[in-house]
């Protein structure tokens, strides 16, 4: 078995996800792709593979406390340790309050928050007993300033913010650290989904004058992981190009 570092991001199968297991295996930390999609999963541990490390894909739906134990436990066979989580699987149900039914509200909270709780409650024990780990959860731009059509979103997402902040002062002197990274708009398959003309209005909302790329979030989550991060904890990291500062 080799000594590299060893990470599960979750939501792993494709956008934001997939650029993070990439990333990671790029500077050699071996990456199990997690994701209720496995066959997208698996493409994604290919590719990763390619980069010289061992990769592995998991089917798990975060929402499932027994799914995460099952991912958890499969990680910590095959690799022996859990130095890094990414609780990335996330999704939209967007529709304005009056319109919103019971299952929008729901599901989001669902998978977003409770997936975030449960996935880093189902790793933490092992960090304690290593000593050293890192929990880096994706919130949203939306989560801080708010969004109309996405109250289901925009509470998870700022739900996320509140347990980062607290589960970083529970864990801190364990050698764990939690943060947060929020993304603006990136494009992937979530804001493929946007209309041309919401895409356009948004644009003109952001400083640089463009979306983001899923290696703009990659890019934040691999610093947070990162040795050169290990007194940074219960932060914020906003990838957004200017447009929330
Ligand atoms: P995406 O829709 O392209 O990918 C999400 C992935 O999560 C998919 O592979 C999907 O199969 C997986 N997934 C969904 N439900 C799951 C479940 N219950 N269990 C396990 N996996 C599940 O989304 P994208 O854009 O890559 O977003 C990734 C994260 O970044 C999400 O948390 C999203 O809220 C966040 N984000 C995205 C932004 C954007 O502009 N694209 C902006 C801010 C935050």
């Amino acid at each position: 078995m080799s000594d590299n570092r060893t990470a599960i991001v979750t939501g792993g199968g494709q956008g934001i996800g997939r650029a993070i297991v990439l990333d990671l295996a790029a500077v050699g930390i071996d990456v199990a792709a997690a994701d209720i999609d496995v066959e997208s999963a698996k493409s994604v541990a290919d590719e990763a593979k390619d980069r010289g490390i061992r990769s592995i894909a998991i089917k798990v739906d975060v929402a499932d406390a027994a799914s995460v134990e099952t991912m958890v436990e499969r990680v910590s066979v095959e690799f022996g340790r859990v130095d890094y989580l990414v609780n990335n699987a996330g999704i939209t149900r967007d529709t304005l309050l009056m319109r919103m039914d019971d299952d929008a509200w729901k599901s989001v909270i669902d998978v977003n928050l409770t997936g975030t709780y449960l996935c880093s409650k189902a790793v933490i024990r092992i960090m304690m007993k290593q000593k050293f780990g890192r929990v880096v959860n994706i919130s949203s731009v939306v989560g801080a300033m708010g969004n109309a059509g996405q109250t289901n979103y925009a509470a998870s997402k700022a739900g996320i913010l509140g347990f980062t902040k607290a589960l970083a002062r529970e864990v801190a002197a364990r050698g764990i650290t939690v943060n947060a990274v929020a993304p603006g708009f990136i494009q992937t398959a979530m804001t493929d989904a946007l209309p041309e003309k919401a895409r356009v209005e948004l644009t003109g909302l952001i400083p640089s004058g463009r979306l983001g790329v899923p290696e703009d979030v990659a890019a934040a989550v691999r610093f947070l992981v990162s040795d050169e991060a290990s007194y940074i904890t219960g932060e914020v990291l906003h990838v957004n190009g200017g447009m929330y500062m």
